[in-house]
């Protein structure tokens, strides 16, 4: 191997520097430069080989019709591509290794396999064996789903000309290399270098192509945010090992809405979809508990009812304990300041747990009002009257303001069989009464806890 001329990239987000540095300037992330061979002019060469030899032309003259989506029949997945794969396509799929990845796009392939398409599916982590023995506990054995164990991007690329399959999987691009360049695969170089070819060659071919990226907090391999940009689609798998459920939430898409999330629960023979999430992440509520309500939020275009918990007990510790598991903690200390001043509760001295259950994360203003709910509940040691969600965003001064989509919220109260409604006294929406849901509107902090128990 010919040592050419380096340079440094942060191992998070490809961020190149031509000396090392100790915090990336991008991602803020520290200690994550790594000197990496840049390849020289043989890299090059051999990406520009690739590049097609296009001419100029008036946007007018271009044919554009819609291309051709490809339903999986994974109804979560679908939705969050926004209807299904579409042709020709670079999907990002990121996560923590073991989350569930592999697992999936298996399970699509084998759907897309019992569609009659042909499908391949490249690995470079486990043996043909291995993705035999998985294949056969979730079901996977069609004929026209292809396996190839294989990490040489050539041969990848020569195989994907030869079978012309229609979605292909590459699991994972971090281990995928060129021989074009010196670097070892998984560098930033590499993983930049293969996903662009593999994109490029997408893009000319029409075969839609999904990227398997393993998340790393350390360790010497490039994360996926190295690609995001390039990619027409990222998706990130999300869920802890404590609990059976896995979210893959669409954090960029270029043919669809994003923030769009898919529910599944793993199971011994592979991910199932949940088609109900409120009824999943509501499953273990108590009933009448102090210290917990029901908020309904967006999660994309789809409300989920989740719950929010909240111990509030008297400290004996100088400075009392803040935990916040699924919310964001500034938001928690502002409110607490806020139920302090405005409506007397003086939280100064107590220890503050909150936790969102499922372990499901969310970030709207519109569970502020859930958050108040809750910690005032557990304050005082009173359930939040039966049957009730609540929702709105909280300002500084304790008054309650509107928020977006109050409508489709109120609709999935009603559908889950919740009777009261605690939203904002906003004007600027007209909400019709849903069906057997009383709606209790609110301006500020003290009406709502008039109206909460
Ligand atoms: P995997 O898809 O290999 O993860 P990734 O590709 O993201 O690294 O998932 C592995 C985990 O999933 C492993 O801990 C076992 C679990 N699993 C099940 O619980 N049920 C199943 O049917 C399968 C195939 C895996
Ligand atoms: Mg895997």
């Amino acid at each position: 191997m010919k040592k050419g001329k380096t340079s440094f990239f942060c191992r998070n987000c490809g961020y190149e520097s031509p000396k090392w540095l100790g915090k990336c300037p991008a991602c803020n992330e520290w200690n994550a430069f790594i000197e990496e061979d840049i390849g020289g002019p043989e890299g090059d060469a051999g990406f520009s080989a690739l590049q097609l030899n296009e001419k100029p032309l008036s946007i007018d003259a271009i044919e554009a019709d819609e291309r051709e989506r490809i339903t999986t029949n994974v109804m979560e997945l679908d939705r969050v591509l926004g209807g299904g794969i579409v042709q020709g396509s670079a999907v990002l799929v990121g996560g923590d290794p073991g989350i569930g990845k592999s697992t999936l796009l298996l399970q699509v392939l084998q759907k897309l396999a019992e569609q009659d398409r042909n499908v391949l599916y490249v690995s470079g982590e486990e043996s043909a064996r291995q993705i035999k023995l998985r294949g056969r506990r979730i079901g996977a054995g069609s004929k026209n789903l292809m396996v190839l164990v294989e990490t040489a991007l050539e041969n990848i690329l020569q195989h994907l000309s030869d079978l012309k399959p229609e979605v292909a999987v590459i699991d994972s691009v971090q281990t995928v290399y060129s021989s074009i360049l010196g670097s070892a695969p998984g560098s930033v170089g590499q993983v930049r270098e293969t996903a662009g070819k593999l994109i490029l060659f997408a893009k000319k071919t029409g075969i839609s192509i999904f990227l398997v990226g393993h998340v790393t907090k350390d360790g010497a391999i490039a994360g996926p945010k190295v690609l995001e940009h390039m990619v027409d689609t990222v998706l990130y798998f999300e869920g802890d090992s404590g609990h059976a459920y896995r979210i893959v939430r669409g954090i960029k898409n270029r043919f669809g809405p994003s923030n769009e999330i898919g529910v599944f629960e793993m199971r011994d023979c592979g991910l199932a979809e949940v088609a109900n999430p409120s009824a999943f992440f509501l499953s273990d509520r108590p009933d009448s508990a102090s210290g917990s309500a029901v908020v309904p939020s967006m999660e994309g275009t789809r409300p989920i009812l989740v719950e929010i918990q909240a111990l509030v007990s008297p400290s004996t510790l100088g400075m009392p304990r803040r935990t916040s598991i699924g919310v964001d903690s500034s938001r928690v200390s502002l409110l607490v300041a806020v139920l302090d001043r405005i409506c007397g509760m003086h939280l100064s001295s107590h220890d503050i747990f909150l936790n969102v259950a499922g372990g499901i994360r969310v970030d709207e203003p519109a569970v502020d009002l859930g958050i108040v709910a809750a910690m005032a509940s557990s304050f005082l040691n009173r359930p939040i009257y039966p049957g009730t969600v609540v929702f709105g965003e909280v300002g500084l001064t304790g008054e309650v303001r509107g928020i977006a989509q109050m409508l489709l919220r109120t609709r999935e109260a009603s559908r889950m069989g919740f009777t009261r409604c605690i939203l904002p006294r906003t004007l600027s929406q007209e909400i019709p009464d849903p069906e057997g849901l009383e709606l209790c509107r609110v301006g500020s902090l003290g009406e709502l806890l008039e109206q909460l128990f």
